[in-house]
């Protein structure tokens, strides 16, 4: 999601004559764009800005503002902590960076964290920072109304809304004439897309549908999924539609109802188990992959091992996994005691990542011997002999270059494998 506010801000700023520049440098303002998700981002961010201070220290033309999640977290409080930073905005905010700009120029500092019921940017073509030209993000809602309990989202990006879905087939159709051959539809809860015209209502299996015809040699995937809201409509759409990728995001959070409860998640573990045989009945060989959060305020042993055991059920070939961070102003900070002692949520991390690492390993030796259909994205970074892409189900595939360049599909039989990738030839 950052990645595409980044270009919507380039998008922005260039209409009003600045130019991208990859050199810190030589930039006359430098935007550092932020995640407030875990406290660990937000460290990530302030070691950033102390590297961007001692360069704008020997730079006396350069400005560095904050925008995104932590610029709407903190507001003001962000411009006293960082006394050199000139400009703090939030995600609802970029149009306004113009305008803020010219106050820095005459010597103020430029804040808006306005958040809107309707900003979406859908007018505005991003411009494209992504390296291969082969596949990119297209942003179709902003904000999130889940209030999980442990969630800082909803406060920093706002209330759920969808994009125009017009402006969201012409931005996909425009980067498939480009050259493009994959779009990846974001937003934090993409099953509860709706946009309303009147009598006629398009939820997101529509909008899904709508970007898989616009061309059979477009590929479309999307994040993220919420348990509570994937439907059976949905599945179907997609089983429809080749070009709509065999890989489902489905974060679980936590494999016990109680921890979900407290998460206020809003579905059950029988609930996702239940989703899971569907999606698998609908989408045979679809691949799976999920977001794990452990160590959330007091989870016990045995709740533990419930997530390690739907984990093992579900057998996911792929899971992002974080230890619970406590944000504050979030239902979990306000209500619960973040009562997990670090060094239990280090050994419970471990014991997830162990587990995943053996689920990755296996998905992918189920694969050896197949045969795949590969979109080329750029040269192996371990090898220049060596092309990379991924297959529909969004493993990564590395083979011999031959005469393939990015953006062509390509057979490829496996040979062997990691627990990360797939290794194979081409078949001719
Ligand atoms: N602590 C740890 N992980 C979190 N996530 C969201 N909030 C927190 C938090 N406070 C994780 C969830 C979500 C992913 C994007 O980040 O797993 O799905
Ligand atoms: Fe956060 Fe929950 Fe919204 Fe995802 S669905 S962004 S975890 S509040």
């Amino acid at each position: 999601m950052n990645v595409v506010d980044s270009e919507v801000v380039a998008a922005i700023l260039q209409q009003h004559n600045y130019r991208l520049t990859e050199k810190v440098n030589e930039a006359d303002l430098v935007l550092v764009n932020t995640c407030s998700i875990r406290d660990n981002a937000e460290q990530r961010v302030r070691a950033r800005l102390k590297e961007l201070i001692r360069i704008k220290k020997n730079n006396d033309g350069m400005s560095v503002g904050i925008i995104g999640c932590m610029a709407e977290r903190l507001k003001e409080k962000l411009l006293e902590e960082e006394s050199m930073v000139d400009l703090v905005v939030g995600p609802d905010a970029y149009r306004e960076l113009p305008a803020l700009l010219q106050e820095v120029e005459s010597g103020q500092k430029g804040i808006n964290t306005l958040l809107s019921l309707e900003e979406t940017y859908g007018d505005i073509r991003p411009v494209r920072m992504d390296r291969n030209h082969v596949t990119s993000f297209v942003a179709i809602m902003r904000g999130c109304d889940n209030f999980c309990a442990y969630c800082v989202v909803p406060e920093t990006r706002g209330r759920e809304r969808s994009r125009d879905p017009e402006t969201i087939i012409r931005e996909s159709s425009v980067l498939f004439e480009k050259g493009y051959r994959e779009v990846t539809l974001l937003g934090q809860n993409v099953n509860s897309f709706k946009w309303e015209n009147g009598s006629q209502v398009v939820a997101f299996e529509k909008l899904l549908e709508r970007v898989a015809k616009i061309d059979p040699l477009l590929r479309v995937r999307f994040a993220t999924s919420h348990p509570k809201d994937m439907s059976d409509e949905l599945l179907k759409v997609m089983a429809l539609h080749p070009n709509i990728c065999r890989a489902i995001h489905l974060p679980v959070q936590s494999g016990s109802s109680a921890v979900l409860a407290r998460m206020k998640r809003k579905y059950t573990r029988e609930h996702y188990m239940e989703r899971i045989l569907t999606i698998r009945k609908y989408l045979p060989g679809v691949s799976i992959s999920t977001d794990i959060i452990t160590g959330f305020c007091g989870e016990t042993q045995e709740e533990h091992q419930l997530t390690l055991s739907l984990m093992e059920w579900v057998g996911y070939d792929f899971a992002y996994m974080f230890k619970y961070s406590e944000r504050p102003g979030t239902f979990a900070a306000n209500k619960y005691k973040d009562d997990i002692l670090e060094e239990v949520k280090s050994r419970r991390l471990q014991e997830i990542i162990q587990l995943q690492n053996r689920l990755s390993l296996e998905s992918k030796e189920k694969d050896v011997g197949q045969t795949y259909e590969v979109l080329v994205a750029g040269t192996s970074k371990k090898s220049e002999e060596h092309l990379f892409g991924r297959n529909s189900q969004n493993k990564v595939v590395v083979f011999p270059k031959g005469e393939s360049k990015p953006g062509d599909y390509v057979n490829v039989i496996i040979h062997s494998c990691t627990s990360a990738t797939l290794i194979g030839n081409p078949v001719h």
